[in-house]
């Protein structure tokens, strides 16, 4: 039989996206309308090991929905990846009352929400990270607002870069996955995108490329470089010594992580976050809501981890055969 929920505790944990407050939002709202008490934990398993544990009513999350960041804080958490740190967690969670928890966060947040659930304490994971780097998912809470601030920057420097003849390298965010480069590079048209899973560094190939292209009166040429490659100042650098063409590199950097979330992180991100709720009180623990092929689903956390992820074909081959 399963145990039953009085209280669920919500947390955010890993790196910030837009739209996690509108999941806490759901989680929190969802919860009262089924009859449940909701506590809030601040700053990802941090905030659970120091008790830091709050009372949510509806009026809590109002006015959040249109808000970037999280409410709630968050924090990467060392002392969680041990055995000692998890067993704490779970014995806090019993001293509050909190008989289940929604983890909104990145592959690692899952990992200690599956630590929490062998522990007995039920717990379904939203997933909440801009880098779109969770191999269940189609989508992430965040990586559609992501990918919308860096498209509107990236236009900026494109008009900079076309007046004065430039040659631009722009690196945008995404740890060691490309899915941020690939949409922009889409999105703005980039001469060229340089992804983690795809780069084979040969410059050579990208420097006779950048000739080739003055030589038939580009004005500018954009490079979208993922975080994942790097070195977009020395990169830069080293395309205007061998071609002579004037180049300069943008890091676009947190601007990425902030602002107010789009109508698709909105949604999706409210969608998730009641249905994790909703898991929670048919006695479902140990699971990963996702967005696979077009609808809403949900994954033991153990298969959601050991499942693969590798960019689009097609996309990637239409991003080099557009340009
Ligand atoms: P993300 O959730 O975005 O992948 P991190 O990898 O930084 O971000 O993980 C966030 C937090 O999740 C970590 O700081 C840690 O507290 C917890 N975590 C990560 N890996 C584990 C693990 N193997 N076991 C328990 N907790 C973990
Ligand atoms: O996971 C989100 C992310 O923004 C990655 O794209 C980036 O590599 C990382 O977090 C940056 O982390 P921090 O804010 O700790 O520098």
């Amino acid at each position: 039989m399963s145990k039953e929920i009085n209280a669920i505790g919500v947390l955010t944990s890993g790196g910030d996206a837009p739209g996690m407050n509108a999941a806490i939002r759901a989680v929190v709202r969802q919860a009262l309308y089924k009859g449940k008490k909701v506590k809030g934990i601040k700053r990802g398993y941090a905030g659970l090991l120091n008790e830091e544990i709050i009372d949510m009513d509806a009026k809590s999350v109002s006015d959040t929905i249109s808000r970037g960041g999280t409410i709630l804080q968050t924090a990467r958490c060392m002392e969680f990846v041990t055995p000692e740190g998890q067993q704490l967690g779970a014995d806090i969670c019993r001293k509050h009352g909190i008989d289940a928890i929604v983890v909104i966060g990145g592959d690692g947040s899952f990992k200690g929400a599956q630590k929490l659930a062998a522990l007995g304490i039920n717990t379904i994971g939203v997933p909440g990270t801009i880098d779109l780097d969770i191999a269940c998912t189609d989508y992430t809470i965040g990586f559609d607002t992501a990918c919308n601030t860096a498209m509107d920057a990236i236009d900026k420097i494109r008009d900079t870069s076309t007046s004065h003849e430039r040659c631009s390298v722009i690196e945008v965010m995404g740890r060691g996955a490309g899915y941020i480069a690939l949409w922009c590079g889409i999105a703005n048209g980039a001469e060229e995108i340089l992804l983690p899973e795809k780069y084979d560094h040969n410059e050579e190939r990208l420097i006779s490329q950048i000739i080739n292209a003055r030589k038939l009166g580009k004005q500018h040429y954009i490079i979208i470089n993922a975080e994942g490659i790097g070195d977009s100042q020395n990169m830069a650098k080293r395309i205007e010594a061998a071609t002579g063409v004037e180049t300069r590199a943008t890091i676009l950097g947190h601007m990425q992580r902030g602002g107010s979330p789009t109508c698709k992180d909105r949604v999706y991100a409210t969608t998730m976050g009641a249905m994790a709720v909703d898991l929670l009180c048919e006695g479902k623990s140990n699971r990963v809501v996702a967005h696979k092929n077009g609808e809403f689903v949900d994954f033991d956390i153990d298969e959601a981890l050991a499942m693969k992820k590798s960019i689009p074909d097609y996309m990637y081959q239409i991003s080099q055969s557009l340009v």
